[in-house]
């Protein structure tokens, strides 16, 4: 994959950095604004992650562990879940109380009211913008539960056991043409985008890498363990009925079968690992580590606000696009 094209100062700053071996210098500190939807510190931190995925064509491997880059990865971090902590807390105290960690999990889920992006998809996005959303997501699910892989070294027992059953249907139950990355590389293909890795990189917004940086976030910090599960258990549980209303939406517009394929995947796989996400991990961990239970809630929390900001961008974007067409 090529480096991205820079978003600001800080993107600048890393993309030279890998680009010319680094010359020493320090990035620019983190302007006062929020990070959480900034095209610029989003695209630098999404850099700095992918070192630890696939790297980039004529970047070193072990520019993986550049303590420089580490040390931005560090502050932005620290900023991005300051931010996603503040955003989510009144939710947070009021679900993560007591009670079955796996139902407390699927209530919040179902209580969310964030914007149904997958309604509009369904009912009434035109062609181009299906097309948008699958390009927008593509960053994320070309890449679909790697950042959960990083947590199993650091569960035990029960939950590392449905971690890792979880994980084995993700990637395709011993079928690399299962994978579930691979089927929306297949996706992508049919609708007649492209599939490669990265392909989309500099067309999609901050929102959206966003929504993929924050699983890599709790994926890679020990400390944030049970932010990554909780994460886990709400994005299954708000997937099932949703891939069926986006699987409608593209046999409407017109797509081959082949595009909606992925998404009626999910509609089955995922009503069963909504209860073995929310239950037998998150459950399970809870039981095992009693500290981890607000973290546990606060990962669905913050997977949902995301969701929700990310969702909101899209139905304003296509919501215009709709007013100037009439
Ligand atoms: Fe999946
Ligand atoms: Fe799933």
């Amino acid at each position: 994959m090529h480096l991205p094209q820079e978003r600001g100062p800080i993107s600048r700053h890393v993309i030279q950095a890998l680009a010319h071996e680094g010359d020493g210098s320090l990035a620019p500190a983190l302007g006062p604004g929020e990070v959480t939807g900034d095209d610029d510190v989003q695209l630098a931190l999404w850099i700095i992650y992918e070192l630890h995925y696939r790297g980039f064509d004529g970047v070193p491997d072990d520019r993986e562990w550049d303590p420089e880059l580490l040390a931005l990865r560090r502050s932005i971090e620290h900023r991005f879940e300051r931010e996603l902590r503040s955003a989510t807390r009144e939710q947070v105290e009021s679900t993560s109380d007591e009670g079955d960690v796996g139902a407390g999990l699927l209530q919040l889920v179902a209580a969310d009211d964030g914007p149904s992006l997958a309604a509009f998809l369904h009912r009434r996005a035109s062609r181009d913008q299906v097309l948008d959303y699958l390009r927008e997501r593509s960053v994320q699910q070309l890449k679909e539960s790697d950042p959960q892989s990083f947590v199993l070294p650091r569960l035990d027992g029960g939950a590392k056991a449905a971690l890792a059953e979880l994980q084995y249907d993700e990637y395709g139950g011993g079928r690399p043409e299962r994978l579930h990355a691979t089927m929306y590389g297949d996706a992508l293909e049919a609708a007649g985008l492209d599939r490669t890795y990265g392909a989309y990189i500099d067309d999609v917004s901050a929102l959206s890498l966003a929504c993929t940086n924050v699983m890599t976030m709790f994926g890679l910090n020990r400390r944030l363990r049970g932010a990554a599960m909780g994460h886990l258990a709400a994005f299954e549980a708000s997937s099932s009925v949703p891939s069926r209303k986006i699987a409608g939406g593209i046999a409407r517009v017109g797509l081959p079968d082949a595009v909606a394929a992925y998404f009626n995947e999910h509609v089955e796989a995922d009503a069963v690992h909504e209860h073995v996400a929310s239950s037998d991990i998150c459950g399970a961990l809870v039981s095992a580590e009693p500290d981890l239970r607000v973290d546990v809630f606060f990962g669905a929390a913050a997977s949902l606000h995301l969701e929700s900001l990310s969702g909101a961008e899209l139905l304003h974007r296509w919501s215009t696009e709709l007013e100037v067409a009439s």
